[in-house]
């Protein structure tokens, strides 16, 4: 995430350095895949789970491969919320076919499945061999949801096997080199996924411009972010065969994506990720979920409550007052979700009262160790995070 690289006084005088990335290079809109008809590969990795195997979403691309006289190798073996043995074997794989590209194609799963074991075969081969001879795969990112914008971030979330633990991975390694943004891919996703997916991006959006590590940068890709959100997510989700609005649903998730890279997420995602793993609820579902009662616990920080007024007002929401702006920003939220129909409770999402509450604790104490956690501009204790939980019921 965003990173102060130098914040001490120098021989100069005071320095306040910081980093802002902007790979990797985007191809977008209608047919962007083709630009890969340039590329001469000699051999790729395909990166993939069953279901898009099943829905012929590779073929656009085995056919590019083809064409191109590239030889390649599927690996369909990621499972949603990908796991530590999934990477494990698809490591062996990379390591046994030694392809020159790697295609990551799915969703947030497949795209950290790729990221993960390019991660693990890098320290691998820095563990074992001179760096010359390391040759790094070229990564390339085709999302086929609108959501995650694990195209543009260098995080991976893999689920520890044996404990059931989110291990967040963190380095430029797992950048990747090229991000297809090509809107043909996204069609096929059910409406349910189009509307989890967006308030996955929204929640990406909002928390990075509301993080104390926010800066003019990422302030911008968020601000673009969510405009896009409240003007697409809805008609795409009545009508998911309009290109147009997909490729724009696209857009918003990769600018999301390169917000919170380049900022922080918050609270938001600490919980989903507790909640999640803890009840195999999808990502987007949770965020959206605890978003209005994360936002309404935010909105006792000063500054937070002006950066969700500067949103507000940039969504043509005009009071003079921050706390009513915010409150407008949060009922609005709200107001997407329920047109989206998307559960406003645990319980609606099919929970009970007793589940919740018997692990109350443990999501607790998981929520705080959350690398996500220390993004939020309000920092919370124990008994804050106790508190949204008991009220998302
Ligand atoms: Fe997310």
């Amino acid at each position: 995430m965003y990173r102060q690289i130098n914040n001490n006084r120098t021989k100069e005088g005071i320095s306040n350095m910081r980093e802002f990335n902007v790979k990797p290079t985007i191809l977008y809109g209608i047919n962007a895949l083709d630009s890969i008809r340039e590329k001469h590969y000699k051999k790729a990795c395909i990166v993939t789970d069953q279901t898009i195997l099943k829905l012929g979403l590779l073929e656009p691309l085995t056919q590019v491969l083809k064409d191109n006289g590239t030889l390649y190798e599927i690996f369909d073996e990621v499972v949603p919320d990908t796991t530590s043995a999934v990477v494990e074997k698809g490591l062996l794989h990379i390591i046994h076919s030694k392809p020159d590209v790697v295609f990551a194609i799915g969703g947030g799963s497949s795209i950290d499945t790729a990221k993960a074991v390019i991660y693990y075969f890098q320290q691998l081969k820095e563990t074992f061999m001179s760096k010359d001879v390391i040759i790094k795969p070229e990564l390339v990112a085709i999302p086929t949801t609108a959501g995650t914008g694990s195209e543009v971030t260098e995080y991976a979330v893999v689920t520890d096997s044996k404990t059931g633990v989110k291990i967040p991975l963190t380095s430029k390694v797992m950048l990747p080199d090229q991000a297809i943004l090509d809107p043909r891919f996204t069609v096929s996703a059910p409406n349910f996924i189009t509307a989890d997916t967006g308030l996955d991006t929204l929640t990406h959006a909002l928390e990075a411009y509301v993080s104390k590590e926010a800066n003019d940068f990422s302030d911008s890709y968020a601000l673009k972010a969510i405009t896009l959100i409240y003007e697409h997510l809805v008609p795409s989700f009545k009508d998911g065969s309009d290109l147009f609005r997909r490729e724009k649903l696209q857009i918003a998730s990769t600018m999301a994506g390169i917000a919170f890279n380049n900022s922080a997420l918050g609270i938001t995602h600490s919980l989903a990720h507790a909640i999640g793993s803890r009840f195999h609820l999808a990502h987007g579902k949770c965020n959206a979920i605890l978003m209005p009662t994360v936002m309404e616990f935010n909105m006792g920080d000063d500054y937070a409550r002006k950066r969700y007024s500067e949103i507000a007002k940039h969504l043509g929401f005009h009071f003079e007052d921050d706390q009513v702006s915010s409150i407008a920003l949060m009922e609005s939220v709200k107001l997407l979700r329920k047109k989206l129909e998307v559960p406003s409770s645990l319980l609606e999402a099919g929970l009970t009262r007793n589940e919740v509450i018997d692990s109350l604790d443990d999501l607790t104490a998981t929520a705080m160790k959350d690398f996500c956690t220390k993004g939020n501009p309000r920092t919370p204790n124990e008994r804050d995070l106790r508190g949204i939980l008991l009220s998302l019921l």
